[in-house]
């Protein structure tokens, strides 16, 4: 029985294929590259010493999809391709409602026609939007603030009404702030544009690629002042997906679970572990908030624990430490 990973080669996609081969399972990636390097894929078969199925491919192109699951005994499907960035998708909304939606929409409608009783989704923490309430429970209100958190959300709704009507099974998973990289340093996450996340940007500044890091307000109603986030090692989230392909929800079942650590930690204190972990100063300025950053948000992640029998195992040093092993490797700058 086979996996199909839609996004394989991606960032998360990438740690989760080392998790799921790790347990013996067979894994197709299907990605089309668009923001992903070939070279992941020659890493990721020397990681997990098998040859990989990969297919290039747009997960949105339902003869492909179709093609693979006839070809190779498909079981179950882990959709991990997307866009996935905030205010690119305020730029360019309609990008993002193509590719989301149409790419959830082939592989649900695929799942359903060839009996596929498994269906993992990468869903995010930003459904919740501004949550009333910490830390943020599954049940908290759904109230994305951007076109991509929109997307998301539709993306559940879909595959919520197609596992509501079927024997399929499907498990959406809400990511707060993934980060870190496998621990060979041999992949990680390579933002193929500007990174737009605290810890990649952080980790510039420590290499010295970038001279200062930019702090987005200090005046937030929070202890440093900084805003606060629940930060998750991406290895505990690969296997977040291992434990939530495993699980017997049973069928017509459609499931949330919040993955994270369910600890806050501010900028200041992750800027302070980083600098800790690499032996860097990290110079940093104060400048105005950015438009829709939240002052806190971290989870509540006690359903995955009881359900699926997962939860984080790694701390922020962790993180912190294999980001910048994984940095160091892909740069010939730092000795
Ligand atoms: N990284 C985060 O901070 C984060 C947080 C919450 C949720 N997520 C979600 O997790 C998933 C993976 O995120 P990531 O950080 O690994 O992103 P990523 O960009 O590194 O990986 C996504 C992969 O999907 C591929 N892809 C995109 N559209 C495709 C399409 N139509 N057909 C085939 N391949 C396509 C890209 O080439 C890329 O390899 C996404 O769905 C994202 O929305 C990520």
């Amino acid at each position: 029985m086979t996996t199909l990973v839609t996004g394989g080669a991606g960032y998360v996609g990438s740690h989760t294929v080392v998790a799921l081969c790790a347990t013996g399972r067979e894994v197709v990636i299907l990605d089309d590259f668009s923001n992903a390097k070939h070279g992941v894929v020659d890493a990721l078969r020397a990681l997990t010493r098998t040859q990989l199925d990969v297919v290039e491919a747009d997960a949105a192109d339902r003869v492909a999809i179709d093609q693979i699951c006839r070809s190779r005994n498909i079981d179950s499907i882990i959709h991990f391709a997307a866009h996935k960035s905030v205010p690119e998708s305020i730029l360019e909304p309609l990008r993002y409602y193509r590719n989301n939606l149409a790419s959830t929409l082939t592989l649900a409608e695929a799942a359903l026609e060839r009996g596929i009783a498994r269906f993992v989704l990468s869903s995010s923490a930003v459904v919740y939007g501004k949550a009333a309430e910490l830390p943020v429970t599954e049940t908290s209100p759904l109230a994305p603030e951007s076109p991509y958190g929109a997307t998301k959300q539709m993306c559940e709704r879909i595959l919520a009404d197609a596992s509501a009507d079927s024997r399929l099974q499907s498990v959406l998973l809400r990511y707060f702030n993934p980060v870190g990289a496998h621990p060979s340093g041999d992949i990680g996450e390579i933002p193929l544009g500007e990174p737009q996340n605290l810890v990649p940007v952080v980790m510039e500044v420590a290499l010295g690629t970038r001279s200062k890091l930019q702090i987005f307000g200090d005046d937030y109603n929070t202890p440093d002042g900084t805003t606060i986030r629940d930060y998750i090692h991406v290895m505990d989230l690969a296997e977040g997906h291992v434990a939530a392909l495993e699980a017997n929800l049973g069928s017509h079942s459609s499931r949330a679970f919040n993955l994270g650590t369910g600890v806050g930690t501010s900028v200041h204190e992750v800027v302070r572990a980083a600098s800790e972990v690499t032996q860097r100063e990290i110079p940093f300025d104060v400048v105005g908030r950015r438009p829709g950053d939240l002052s806190e948000s971290w989870a509540d992640c006690r359903r995955a624990a009881t359900e699926l029998g997962w939860s984080a195992q790694r701390e922020l040093k962790q993180m912190l430490g294999d980001h910048w092993r994984f940095l160091r490797r892909q740069s010939r700058r730092v000795p």
